[in-house]
């Protein structure tokens, strides 16, 4: 990238003439205002090439191509942008502003530099591995790790020997080499003494190669119990841990297929499902896995599957891991957990039990959503209606999380589904209680705006308002249209909603109930609880009488008339829009799941174009 300042760039594009520029390679023609002349980046016999000297830019008809003089001359002259510039500077007599020119060219040098001293120390680990005289040591532990020649050779295994300075001598010459060892984290200095030694001693070395296979990092596993287990490199100019994922390319080398990247904790790990015939296995560096290291993962497959430790640890890793997941979850994506028994890891899980059996557990891995329903149900019991309330306070803001998409909404409704609580009221849980899950990095106070113009809340109380005035009463929408029915049948006279439902909700127990009593009452529009009981009970059963009746009588009835300029006819009307909504969402979810089943590439034209609007509807 340039680091040249768009100013002096502006003022150089000013002094230009863009005609002038082209005429010099093409030769232009006038044409009324503008200037043109057969297209020099495609095939034509017609000219369909402009340019506008009063826009100062060109354009081709034919092929598109269009830009500024910079643009032209990196494309016809095939140069840099740099370099671009610095013709057109040479042409208008200007000088490129030299400190900016330099301090540009210096980063990308020092880059380059850092690059090959990282490469030469791998090679010379790797030697180490072959040919130093304590070489044994370490052979034999990797041997008794269980790992053969043929996978330490593809992952490029090395040796740090002992002693202080068996790198430093090997790879500085002078005085620019061995300040590059320092930046490159390969030596350490000591400040005081201006002391430098190797930073990795007696260690297995793992060189951590960037996705284009350059070597920008290591770790370093000691042979024995000593502490640290592993040494890594530091953040340098090249190495940026948040990023990089040990073993992309070489997943990228050698894997056969790659339907998904398995994610793993250790070093250790990726190489030992990599002997194992799983070559799609990452690592993390001593990190989190964050969303920058998943978008990496994405960028070569759709599935992603994290494999935590079964321990505390490892799921406590696994929240931190949902967290970026959320982030990362663009329509189209997977991600899955997978949880190993007590005290393995996939290193020794593997060997235990075969890369077949593996595989089948990577199959059953934990959708995500899944997991997050789990962790949002932590000790809650949702079975009561004061833990189906808490238990969409925690996974609310959660899915909020997630990006906008259809993904996003089929959470909200499963959601709903699994409390019984209305879409409505969940969006009003979003921005609460991520910090009881202990996952809540920063907090705003922008719970004020759903509060919900009849709360009227007390000053201070703004955080509780929309969960304890609202939230507890609006229980799922075909529930409180019942009850609301049951308690007026005609207020349904009176309300203008009509409800209508996809075959598909119906499913639904109290959904196909309200729609069946709503059918009654349109044959028996006088008809009061009475007759509404009384039929139910004949076409029903006494069981569903019963359950009826309860229903009526449940606590949320209570609740509903004591909310302040409490008006039912409101009420119902909003649970007949929010049904009418659902429905709406799960025809289109059920259309897309159709064309999702067919498989994008057997779409025909119209039904790609309708695929396209059914992901981007929101
Ligand atoms: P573990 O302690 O679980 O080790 O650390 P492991 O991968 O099973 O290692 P082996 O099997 O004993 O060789 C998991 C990962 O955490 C990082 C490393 O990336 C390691 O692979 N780690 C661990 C460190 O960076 N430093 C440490 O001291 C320990
Ligand atoms: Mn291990």
């Amino acid at each position: 990238m340039s680091r040249i300042p768009q100013a002096f760039i502006d003022d150089l594009l000013y002094r230009t003439d863009i005609v002038e520029i082209i005429d010099q390679r093409v030769k232009l023609k006038r044409s009324g205002k503008n200037y043109s002349a057969c297209c020099p980046f495609h095939d034509e016999k017609t000219p369909s090439f402009t340019v506008s000297p009063e826009k100062q830019f060109y354009y081709c008809f034919g092929c598109g191509a269009t830009g500024t003089a910079i643009s032209f001359l990196m494309e016809y002259d095939r140069l840099g942008f740099v370099d671009a510039v610095e013709s057109l500077a040479k042409t208008a007599g200007v000088e490129v502003p030299k400190e900016e020119r330099r301090d540009d060219d210096g980063r990308e040098l020092q880059r380059k530099r850092s690059y090959t001293m990282l490469e030469r120390a791998a090679h010379y680990y790797e030697e180490q591995l072959k040919n130093h005289p304590q070489r044994n040591y370490a052979v034999k532990y990797l041997q008794n790790r269980g790992l053969s020649g043929q996978i330490a050779k593809a992952y490029g295994l090395g040796y740090a020997p002992p002693g202080w300075d068996n790198l430093l001598l090997r790879l500085s010459q002078n005085e620019a080499d061995q300040k590059l060892l320092v930046d490159t984290g390969l030596t350490v200095e000591k400040n005081e003494e201006n002391k430098r030694y190797d930073r990795f001693r007696n260690r297995i070395m793992f060189p951590i190669r960037d996705g284009r296979g350059r070597v920008i990092g290591f770790g370093g596993r000691v042979l024995g119990d000593d502490k640290p287990k592993y040494l890594n490199s530091p953040e340098t100019e090249v190495f940026h841990k948040g990023r990089e994922l040990y073993g992309i390319y070489e997943t990228r080398k050698y894997a056969k297929q790659l339907d998904f990247i398995i994610v793993v904790e250790g070093y250790m790990d990726v190489i030992a499902l990599a002997q194992y015939g799983l070559w799609n296995a990452v690592a993390t560096l001593g990190t989190a896995c964050g969303e920058e290291h998943l978008n990496l993962a994405f960028r070569h497959v759709n599935e992603v599957i994290f494999c935590f430790d079964g321990d505390n640890a490892g799921r406590a890793a696994a929240k931190r891991a949902l967290m970026s997941s959320l982030q990362a979850m663009q329509d189209g994506r997977q991600i899955r957990f997978l949880f190993l028994p007590e005290g393995q890891d996939p290193d020794s899980l593997v060997r235990q039990i075969g890369a077949d059996r593996f595989k089948a557990l990577l199959k059953n891995a934990l959708p995500m959503e899944d997991f997050l329903f789990d962790v949002a149900a932590d000790d809650i019991d949702l079975n009561s209606m004061d833990g189906r309330a808490r238990f969409s306070k925690m996974a609310a803001p959660l899915i909020h999380r997630l990006p906008e998409g259809i993904f996003k909404q089929l959470m909200f409704d499963e959601l709903a589904k699994r409390t019984g609580l209305s879409n409505d009221v969940l969006s009003e849980f979003t921005h609460m209680d991520e910090e009881s899950l202990g996952l809540k990095e920063d907090k705003s106070n922008q719970e004020s705006e759903h509060l919900h113009p009849a709360s009227n809340p007390e000053p201070g109380e703004i955080r509780q308002a929309p969960a304890s005035r609202r939230s507890n009463l609006n229980i799922n929408p075909a529930r409180s249209a019942i009850v609301l029915i049951l308690d007026q049948p005609a207020l349904l006279q009176k309300c203008s909603e009509e409800l209508s439902l996809p075959e598909t909700m119906l499913a639904d127990n109290e959904i196909s109930t309200l729609n069946e009593i709503i059918a009654y009452l349109r044959n028996r529009p006088d008809a009061n609880f009475n007759n509404i009981m009384g039929y139910w009970g004949g076409a029903k059963g006494v069981d569903a009488q019963q359950a009826l009746a309860k229903l009526v009588a449940s606590q949320i009835f209570g609740d509903l008339k004591q909310v302040d300029r409490y008006d039912p006819l409101a009420e119902l009307s909003a649970c007949i829009v929010a049904l009418n909504k659902a429905g709406r969402r799960a025809t289109l979810a059920q259309e897309l799941a159709q064309l999702n089943a067919k498989g994008l590439s057997n779409l025909n034209a119209a039904e790609k174009q309708r695929y396209v609007e059914l992901t981007r509807s929101n």
